[in-house]
């Protein structure tokens, strides 16, 4: 089985704008709460089959031991894991061509993407290190909002690594592979989304509460759901958006108000997880994001 070692720490001193991360700053990673997030909601089209969940749990459980050794697993997916894979991602390619930003798509094809294939995340953090430094962690699933962000002030992102049910291809209600890789990894081959990420990360460790609700609204409506300009249309550049037929879709429809970005704005805007997004905010561009941004959280 092929290995690649990652330590949760990077350089001890990651400068960015006039922060100083330091490595007695890093989040508690050994002492999470793994059990808390393990579970699979029962809405969850595999909740009742067995085979399913216990296959969740073998690909849950190689992330625990990520953190007990560093060391990243890879996952040996099966014949039906694959097959997933290669409908969904191959039906998303078709519909990406058309709405998805030319850097998320220049990315995809600079990382290797196959639609015939899972990636690795030990792969795609070779590729990624050597583009902006970005490297991926694997989680067992969620987490509470202020440890996911904080991991992005040392340009770790965790991740999942199994796949949702093969009865519902379109549709998960929880993070898997599908919507990490397709969704979030091409673009943190951007450097100024990779600067933007840290900054959203470092935010998070310094933010009070109410600053944490609204970096959490930041991430919501650009990382996750976010638009961008391009040569006079707009195009997705948001994991949400780029790992769901439906989204995309809906995102590029009348039903959709598509505003221009503003960050006051955005970090007012509530939203609800459970129903298709009635407005979308369109960033200038990834470095204009980074900007507003630096300066907000200056302001903190
Ligand atoms: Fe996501």
């Amino acid at each position: 089985m092929l290995t690649d070692t990652i330590q949760p720490s990077t350089d001890p001193n990651i400068e960015i704008a006039n922060f100083t991360l330091r490595d007695e700053d890093l989040p508690e990673f050994l002492d999470m709460k793994f059990e808390d997030i393990n579970q699979l909601a029962l809405d969850h089209p595999g909740a009742s089959d067995e085979a399913y969940r216990t296959r969740r749990d073998h690909i849950a459980s190689l992330a625990k031991n990520f953190r007990e050794t560093g060391t990243i697993t890879d996952v040996e997916y099966t014949d039906e894991e694959q097959g997933v894979w290669r409908y969904v991602a191959g039906k998303l390619e078709d519909l990406q061509q058309k709405y998805a930003s030319p850097f998320y798509l220049g990315a995809k094809r600079d990382l290797g993407f196959s639609n015939d294939r899972i990636p690795q995340l030990s792969e795609m953090n070779r590729r990624l290190k050597e583009l902006t430094g970005f490297r991926l962690a694997p989680i067992e699933g969620l987490v509470e909002t202020r440890a996911f962000l904080s991991w992005l002030s040392y340009r770790v992102m965790l991740s999942t690594q199994y796949i949702r049910h093969h009865s519902h291809p379109a549709y998960t209600p929880e993070p898997d592979i599908v919507h990490e890789a397709i969704g979030h990894i091409p673009m943190f081959t951007n450097p100024n989304f990779a600067d933007y990420s840290q900054l959203v990360g470092h935010g998070a460790r310094i933010a009070t509460d109410k600053q944490l609700e609204e970096l959490g609204r930041l991430y919501w409506f650009t990382v996750e759901f976010g638009m961008v300009e391009h040569e006079g249309d707009i195009k997705a550049y948001g994991a949400g958006l780029l790992s769901s037929f439906g989204e995309l879709e809906h995102a590029f429809s009348d039903q959709v108000e598509r505003r221009p970005f503003n960050l006051e704005q955005v970090t007012n805007h509530e939203y609800t997880y459970s129903d298709m997004q009635p407005v979308l905010y369109v960033v200038p561009s990834y470095a204009e994001l980074k900007e507003v941004t630096r300066k907000y959280i200056e302001s903190f």
